[in-house]
Formats: structure tokens, C-alpha cells, sequence
């Protein structure tokens, strides 16, 4: 299952036993964590965190600078993506930048770690093309925050206003769906 809220969740579950559910989740989109999370968790069942990087915003590699020039490039469909979400999240993106330097990790590795010691059952699956981030996306299991620094990494995050969402570009027809068949042609 996928994207799917806890009633739908509970409902499948009861027909049969849901092993694992891929909705998407990141330090920007924490909505799972009201009621998809806990019920995964008294469930065991993993929740498959899809865009944990929040489409690259979360590794400070994205700026208000930023083009996304390629036809068939999700992410200029993105609405946390403009220009004013990528600014009005930069104290956020800070936060994460100097927990970045204070444990010699990456960004993206940060925002990965995070997820990783928040909950037992929480599998993030970055996406990338590139090896050396591929590599970089799998060592954020080597990051390893104390207790103190994770509350407080915690504290400062829930401080954050979160501008924007990812939005569900991929079923959105009218947007990439379009593109993609005029970059077929
Ligand atoms: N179930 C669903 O509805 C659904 C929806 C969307 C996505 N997904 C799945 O979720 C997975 C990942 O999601 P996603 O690609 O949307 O988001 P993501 O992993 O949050 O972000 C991927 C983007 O971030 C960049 N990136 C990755 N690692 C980076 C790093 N270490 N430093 C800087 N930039 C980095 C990648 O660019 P480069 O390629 O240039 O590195 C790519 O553009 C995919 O397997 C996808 O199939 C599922």
C-alpha cells in the first residue's frame, strides 16, 4: 500500500496482515507521524519512507537559484520546491546544515539519521542516479546522535514552520503526466 491514511491502513489490515506501507515521510512531511506511524508500530508493520530527502531540498544542494531545466524532472512540479517554500525553509535547512557539521555527515545523511533513530520501523529509500550518492545516502546509518543531541535536534525541527508539500506529482496528469508524452515524442 501506498499514500494511504490510518483508516484505509486499518481497514486492509484487517482483511490480511499489512507487512509493510510506503507513504511519503521526511524532517518536511511528518503528517505520518500523527496516527500512520503508531498504528505501524503496535502493528508491525515497516513504513517505506519515500521522498526523505524531500527531492534533494533536504541535502542544502537545492537553492532559490535553482533550475530544474529537464522536461521530465518532477521536481519543477514540486510545490515545496518554489522558489518562496525553498526560502521560507531555509531556518529549517539550517538546523540541519550545522547538526551536519557538528557530526562531519551530510545534509541528506542528517535527514536520513534522523528517521533512523526516531523510529525502529522507519525505512527510508532515497532515490538518486549518482553512486557517490548513493553511497553517501546509505553510509547515514554510520550517523549516530546521543540522546541529548537528538531531543535536541528534535526541539529545533518542531520550531520550524514547513513551507510547502511535495504534492503527488507523479498521478497529477495534467502536469507531469503531459510532459512526459510531449518528452516521448
Ligand atoms: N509511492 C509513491 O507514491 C512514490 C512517490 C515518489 C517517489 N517514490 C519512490 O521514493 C524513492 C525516492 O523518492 P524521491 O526520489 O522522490 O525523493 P528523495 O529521495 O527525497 O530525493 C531524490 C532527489 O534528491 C537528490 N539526492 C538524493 N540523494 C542526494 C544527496 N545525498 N545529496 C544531494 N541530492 C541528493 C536526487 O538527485 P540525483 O539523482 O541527481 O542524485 C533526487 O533528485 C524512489 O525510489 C521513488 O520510486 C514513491
Amino acid at each position: 500500500m501506498s499514500q494511504v491514511d490510518v483508516d484505509t491502513l486499518a481497514a486492509a489490515h484487517a482483511v490480511t496482515p499489512v507487512a509493510a506501507l510506503q507513504n511519503i515521510y521526511s524532517m518536511v512531511e511528518r503528517d505520518s507521524e500523527k496516527s500512520v506511524i503508531p498504528f505501524c508500530l503496535t502493528h508491525n508493520i515497516a513504513l517505506v519512507a519515500f521522498s526523505p530527502i524531500a527531492s534533494g531540498l533536504l541535502s542544502g544542494k537545492i537553492t532559490t537559484q535553482t533550475e530544474f531545466e529537464a522536461v521530465d524532472d518532477v521536481r519543477k512540479f514540486v510545490p515545496q520546491l518554489t522558489k518562496e517554500n525553498i526560502a521560507g525553509n531555509q531556518p529549517l535547512l539550517d538546523v540541519v546544515s550545522d547538526f551536519a557539521q557538528r557530526k562531519h555527515a551530510t545534509m541528506a545523511q542528517i535527514s536520513l539519521a534522523w528517521m533512523l533513530k526516531k523510529y525502529p520501523n522507519v525505512v527510508p529509500i532515497p532515490g538518486s542516479k549518482r553512486l557517490e550518492r548513493i553511497l553517501e545516502n546509505l553510509a547515514a546509518s554510520d550517523v549516530e546522535f546521543s540522546d541529548a543531541e537528538f531531543e535536541e535536534l528534535q526541539k529545533r525541527l518542531d520550531a520550524c514552520t514547513v513551507y510547502g508539500n511535495r504534492g503527488c506529482v507523479e498521478t497529477e496528469q495534467t502536469s507531469f503526466g503531459n510532459n512526459w508524452k510531449k518528452a516521448q515524442q
